[in-house]
């Protein structure tokens, strides 16, 4: 037998840029970035979520000022592809589709660009389109929601869901730049200002204690979308996650162990089941405080961090509670996970603030327990509200039952 063994290492490098109204003719963000291409002139494919030119109809003549501005180096190569927002564009391949055929259509080729503006849903279609064209068109993604510009755009993850499974197709493929233009949360729904707020308190919990402390002080201005607040959570959101990416070692995520999946097993599942009715970053909410009660349950995390995890994941407004979860197969579901993982069972928990955790097997029983208390802490809340509607809570007063937050904690299992 005679073998070859060949080894070669890549280097990847994208800008992440954080600015507002970068379709202005004046704003230089976009001619930057390409810049770096080192071509005279780019030829752009712009794919934008149907819900941002929806909210923004003047957005398309400003796309077309601004590439008439900078016409000695942008082209594009077509009128903007409106594609489906929302988990639509993942459900199923035809979005992917119909940009991979315009690319063929438009005689693009590896050197030009789709330029994606859209919520992490379009950002990871349009994604995955990009990179399996021509075996990989460069993209620029314009993440437009909240959890885009401080999660999902930020990454190296593309995909669609297939099968009946979230995320079943999909590539790892950096992109070649980030623009995170804060004015598109401007004409955003509330619920999808809040979807995202619960990726930084994932990455806070996980990995930066501080940053944990800012968001709580801060959070009924975050609960009020205050600008300045969601802006610099966002980009320190932003800055852990791609910090992770660039330093665990794991870009690609090859190995088990996903810290930055806290609380994402049963926030997979839930989505799963609502068929992309409850939105990525509410589930992750939901699952962040079953994570944090079965890691306080478990005697790993302080009843007393516990208690701010849920006030501020309330108080920021995020429902606790979905009926969907009383009959979730949790077991299946772990299965699930453990299997798109890849490798053994690893669970994110947490044994402090800021410390995370991983645990191999999950007592599933006390799952159970959290679904049943947060329900209660949900019944609860609500009776309240409807008897004492005026009555405003004091600061630090979380809207669960004293039960759930101050129970003992139950023993390892
Ligand atoms: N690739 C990754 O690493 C990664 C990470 C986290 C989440 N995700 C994926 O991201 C998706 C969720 O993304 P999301 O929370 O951004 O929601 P989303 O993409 O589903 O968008 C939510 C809604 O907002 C609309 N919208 C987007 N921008 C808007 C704007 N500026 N103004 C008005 N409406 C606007 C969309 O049309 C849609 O109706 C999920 O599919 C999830 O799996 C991917
Ligand atoms: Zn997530």
């Amino acid at each position: 037998m005679t073998t070859i063994e060949q080894s070669f290492s890549a280097c990847y490098s994208f800008p992440v840029c954080f600015t507002r109204d970068a379709f202005a003719p004046s704003n230089s963000t976009l001619t930057d970035v390409l810049r770096r291409a080192g071509e005279r002139s780019c030829r752009l494919l712009v794919v934008l979520d149907s819900g941002v030119a929806q909210a923004d109809p003047a957005l398309l003549e400003r796309i077309g000022s601004h590439v008439e501005a900078h016409r000695d180096r942008l082209e594009l190569a077509a009128a903007p592809l409106i594609v489906r927002g929302g988990e639509a564009c993942k459900n199923n391949g035809s979005e992917v589709e119909r940009i991979q055929a315009m690319v063929g259509q438009l005689g693009m080729c590896r050197h030009s660009f789709i330029l994606a503006i859209g919520g992490g849903a379009v950002l990871d279609a349009a994604g995955f389109a990009a990179a399996t064209a021509h075996r990989g068109i460069r993209l620029i993604r314009m993440p437009s929601t909240t959890l885009a510009q401080n999660d999902a755009g930020v990454g190296v993850k593309n995909g669609i869901n297939a099968f009946g499974r979230k995320n079943f197709l999909g590539c790892f493929a950096p992109p070649f730049a980030v623009i995170n233009d804060f004015n598109f949360l401007q004409t955003l729904a509330p619920r999808d200002l809040r979807a995202g707020i619960s990726e930084a308190v994932k990455v806070a919990l996980v990995r930066d204690a501080a940053f944990f402390e800012s968001l709580y002080a801060a959070r009924a201005k975050l609960a009020a979308f205050e600008a300045g607040t969601m802006e610099n959570s966002i980009m320190r959101c932003a800055k852990l996650h791609l910090e992770h990416i660039a330093t665990s070692g794991d870009p690609f995520e090859s190995g088990s162990s996903r810290p930055l999946d806290f609380g994402h097993w049963v926030a997979h599942k839930l989505e799963d089941l609502s068929s992309g009715e409850i939105r990525h970053g509410e589930a992750v909410a939901i699952g962040i405080a079953l994570d944090a009660l079965y890691s306080c349950r478990t005697g790993l995390l302080g009843s007393e961090d516990l208690h701010r995890i849920l006030t501020l994941l309330q108080q920021v407004g995020f429902n606790l509670y979905h009926r969907l979860l009383d009959d979730m197969d949790l077991p299946r579901a772990l299965r699930e996970f453990q299997e798109h993982l890849g490798g053994e069972l690893s669970i994110p928990l947490l044994k402090g603030i800021g410390e995370q955790v991983e645990c191999h097997e999950l007592a599933v029983p006390l799952y159970r327990e959290g679904i049943a208390a947060l329900a209660a802490g949900t019944r609860k809340s609500r009776k309240r509200e409807t008897m004492d509607e005026q009555e405003e809570l004091p600061d630090d007063e979380t809207r669960h039952s004293g039960s759930l937050l101050h129970g003992e904690p139950c023993p390892a299992p």
